[in-house]
């Protein structure tokens, strides 16, 4: 599996292995994507064969145009015109109704799709360049650590993707927000974009959503974004007692806490931005560093630490 640069070279190449159904990961604002023709429901189906993912979890398709957009929704609520508008390109997923072409497959059989028109250059240039819309997970095998660097997709999927194009660490390193409007607003998934911003242009969203199948929220699982090491969730590291620091890890919010075998602090600031770009990261770091436990210190439930708690939390729940 080639690890390719950001080149015009190597998009156009992407985007030719992409309109004959391959899988190409590439980065996005976000994390990075495992992406494949939305429209093509054998180029979709490698994907979950490569994430080994499980069918009833559906796909976000990416788009770099309203047009695109619109071969894939019947109509676009009026509520989502608004949040299109100051939101696109960027981090924020929209739920709509699709139209027939998009296969069941990305959809997991529901009668809606998820999209999103991302703000990162390179993968708004693929997208155009492939001239059809992407379906994309995030490129990691299902429940896993998200990858917020080439060589994590590398890593964790080997020889299975066609292509991977390295456009450096991500900006966010945390996903998209999930919105959807109709039959009323809710969040789906805490993300990037903090809900109290949707709800100064929608009014308030309800934060569990059940949909029409009756599924909670799909793909929001109990357990997801997890290490293979066991990790829990503490308040403060000083108060750990120092006998279980030995053999741990500390993933840290401001300040690191003598003892443990390795440490990473998010944020030595504070700043919530700066933690959720490095969590994933670091993470994948304290994975591989052979401890037999990682201490996640809880981070302020406001902004974006509320998504960073959201995925700590599921992380946690092995
Ligand atoms: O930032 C992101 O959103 C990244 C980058 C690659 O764009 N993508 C991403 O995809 O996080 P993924 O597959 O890891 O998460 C997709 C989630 C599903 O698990 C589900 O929760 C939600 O999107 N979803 C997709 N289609 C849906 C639908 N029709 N209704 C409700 N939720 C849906
Ligand atoms: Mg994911």
């Amino acid at each position: 599996m080639p690890v390719v640069p950001a080149t015009p070279q190597q998009l156009d190449r992407a985007a030719a292995l992409l309109r004959k159904g391959a899988v190409v990961a590439f980065p996005t604002e976000t994390v990075y994507g495992l992406g494949a023709a939305a429209l093509d429901a054998r180029a979709v189906a490698r994907i979950f064969e490569i994430k080994a993912r499980p069918a009833f979890d559906p796909l976000i398709v990416h788009v770099a145009d309203e047009a695109m957009l619109e071969a894939i929704v019947e109509s676009v609520p009026a509520r989502a015109h608004a949040l299109i508008e100051r939101f696109w390109p960027g981090p924020l997923t929209i739920v709509m109704r699709k139209r027939a072409a998009v296969p069941d497959l990305v959809t997991a059989g529901l009668p809606t799709v998820a999209i999103r028109m991302p703000a990162h250059p390179v993968a708004r240039d693929l997208i155009a360049r492939a001239r059809m819309p992407l379906a994309a997970p995030s490129a990691n095998p299902f429940g896993y650590l998200s990858p917020t660097r080439a060589e994590h997709v590398e890593r964790l999927l080997g020889e299975r993707v066609d292509l991977v194009i390295d456009g450096g660490s991500t900006q966010h390193g945390i996903e998209s927000t999930i919105v959807v409007l109709e039959p009323e607003p809710a969040l789906l998934r805490p993300g990037v974009i903090a809900a109290e911003a949707i709800e100064e242009i929608v009014g308030p969203l309800a934060r569990e959503h059940a949909d029409a199948s009756g599924l909670l929220a799909p793909g929001r699982l109990p357990q997801h974004y997890a290490p293979a090491t066991p990790i829990r969730l503490i308040e403060d590291p000083t108060r750990v007692p120092p006998a279980e620091r030995v053999n741990a890890a500390l993933l840290a919010f401001r300040e690191p806490a003598g003892g443990y075998r390795e440490t990473r602090v998010l944020s030595a600031s504070g700043d919530l931005r700066e933690a959720a770009a490095h969590l994933f990261g670091y993470l994948h770091e304290l994975d591989r560093s052979g401890v037999a436990r990682i201490d996640a210190q809880r981070v302020p439930m406001e902004g974006i630490g509320i998504a960073i708690m959201d995925r700590l939390e599921r992380a946690g729940n092995s």
